[in-house]
């Protein structure tokens, strides 16, 4: 039997099909436009992420026995606000979770109603990406756009929507809305009061890896699928990437080095973060994690590379470098403002320390090194929670850079697992399907059946010396230039 598994991500939509066994049969990836219409928002248009999955899914199963397809499940961008009409209209294009926008309405949720509230309420607190402060936005901004809103949902439960007819959603994804009791696993009554939100806009809850529905008949006809094919609700696609990458269970470590980076700690037990820089989301095994998110991590290479030095050969410019825990040159990856641990929309992107030696090897160095730091910087605030991690997996585009999981152990200090297929969020997608079809009996028991570590990358005790002194370095430039940024906002 065939599992699919797709990954609404940011640049593209990629979808995975894989057997029973975890074998990997095909992978196609569909890219679509991002729009930035002002500095520092970010959108895009919920038609086009169902339009190039259709024709994904077409091409992904192409030459193969698609009686065999049994399910789809999905990873999906977080945070993202969709909203429709009462003939199912999409209204306004997604805001999605690395926009700005809302500084006024997080001000006033962090501090008139405040953030113990929200964290008794919801287990977390307002960050500009977050759901909840987007609908106060449209609410403010765009009232005529709010008074049409019949339904709310996130980017990959629209994705399930069209397939299925279900209005649905998963726990882990629902849990960055600030709309959801995490600890609970329930819509938060109060924090939907707070935002206005009527009840019958939001979804059914879901697990992760249960069946939400099947495919509606003309989807199904479409495709050449059967219409008993089932549907799964999916996750969040970090807590997709940590199924793929098998990061559950208690006390397992993930960094995603993808358009966005992240460190997720699965735990059995709920918790809550006292400095509110780390979030407390379900996980979609069934229990909870810890997440820290920056806003741009792959893509600052990504920009670097093909918008600043304008080459698509990335492993030729990292080739250049060689003096690790050398360098004078110092890179803040702020493009987009900064979620974790700063909480700071107006943080921007520099590099200090440029002198007249310095070369493009440097430059390019800088980069990698500057998503490395803040990735530790992340994790320097799980440590002071008293979590105690030796390893971590890595995933995302990120991770195919033999040279960026080296900075990676040595700046954290920490044993990086490689795993043999490390498709994160769209293999994740597809082991969710598998549970739901009743194939393994959880998400546990999937990732320990499919994940395995093929390799190990040890820090170097020399390397993670100099990296410290850098990294002390490091921590001076965003307190001393914050007050700028906030100024040429
Ligand atoms: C997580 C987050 C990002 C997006 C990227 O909180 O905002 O990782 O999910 O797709």
């Amino acid at each position: 039997m065939y599992y699919i598994g797709i990954d609404l991500g940011t640049s593209a939509v990629k979808l995975l099909m894989m057997d029973e066994s975890g074998k990997i049969l095909n992978v196609v990836s569909k890219e679509y436009p991002l729009f930035f219409p002002h500095p520092g928002w970010s959108e895009q248009k919920p038609e086009d992420w169902y339009e190039k999955s259709m024709e994904g899914l077409k091409e992904l199963t192409e030459g193969f026995d698609k009686s065999k397809v049994k399910g789809i499940s999905f990873g999906g961008q977080m945070h993202g606000l969709v909203i429709l009409d009462k003939d199912d209209n999409v209204i306004r294009p997604a805001i999605l979770w690395n926009d700005g926008r809302t500084t006024e309405e997080c001000d006033y949720l962090n501090n008139v109603i405040g953030k113990d509230k929200l964290s008794e309420y919801t287990a977390n607190i307002s960050f500009t990406g977050f759901t909840a402060p987007k609908v106060l936005w449209v609410k403010n901004k765009e009232p005529e756009n709010f008074a049409k809103i019949a339904k709310m949902m996130l980017p990959k439960d629209y994705l399930a929507y069209k397939l299925t007819g279900v209005h649905s959603t998963d726990v882990s994804d629902a849990s960055g809305m600030l709309l959801f009791d995490v600890k609970n696993r329930t819509w938060s009554k109060e924090m939907c009061e707070i935002c206005s939100v009527k009840p019958e806009w939001l979804a059914k809850i879901f697990e992760s890896y249960e069946k939400i529905g099947t495919l509606k008949e003309d989807v199904a006809k479409e495709l050449g699928f059967s219409s008993d094919v089932i549907v799964a609700a999916g996750a969040g696609d970090n807590a997709a990437a940590a199924v793929g990458t098998g990061t559950v269970g208690d006390g397992r470590c993930n960094i995603s080095l993808g358009t966005s980076g992240t460190i997720f700690i699965s735990s059995k037990k709920f918790g809550v973060d006292s400095f509110n820089a780390l979030h407390s989301f379900a996980h979609a095994d069934g229990s909870y994690h810890l997440m820290g998110c920056m806003l741009s991590a792959a893509s600052c290479n990504k920009w670097w590379m093909d918008e600043i030095i304008g080459t698509t050969d990335y492993a030729a410019e990292q080739k250049a470098i060689d003096k690790l825990g050398e360098n004078h040159v110092y890179f803040l990856p702020y493009l987009m403002g900064e979620r974790s641990p700063l909480n700071d929309p107006y943080a921007r992107g520099t590099f200090t320390g440029i002198t007249m030696d310095t070369t493009r090897a440097d430059m390019t160095q800088a980069v990698l090194e500057g998503v490395a730091f803040a990735t530790r910087d992340m994790y320097e605030v799980a440590k002071s929670l008293g979590i105690k991690i030796e390893r971590t997996k890595i995933c995302g585009g990120g991770a195919k850079s033999p040279l960026w999981k080296k900075m990676i152990a040595n700046i954290l200090n920490l044993k990086v697992d490689v795993i043999e297929s490390e498709e994160g969020p769209a293999m994740g997608g597809a082991m969710l399907a598998a549970v739901a079809a009743g194939e393994y009996s959880s998400v546990e028991e999937i990732a320990d059946k499919f994940v395995k570590v093929v390799d190990t990358v040890e820090p170097d005790p020399e390397l993670v010396k100099k990296y410290e002194e850098r990294y002390q370095q490091f921590k001076l430039i965003y307190p001393a230039l914050k007050p700028v940024f906030a100024k040429i906002k």
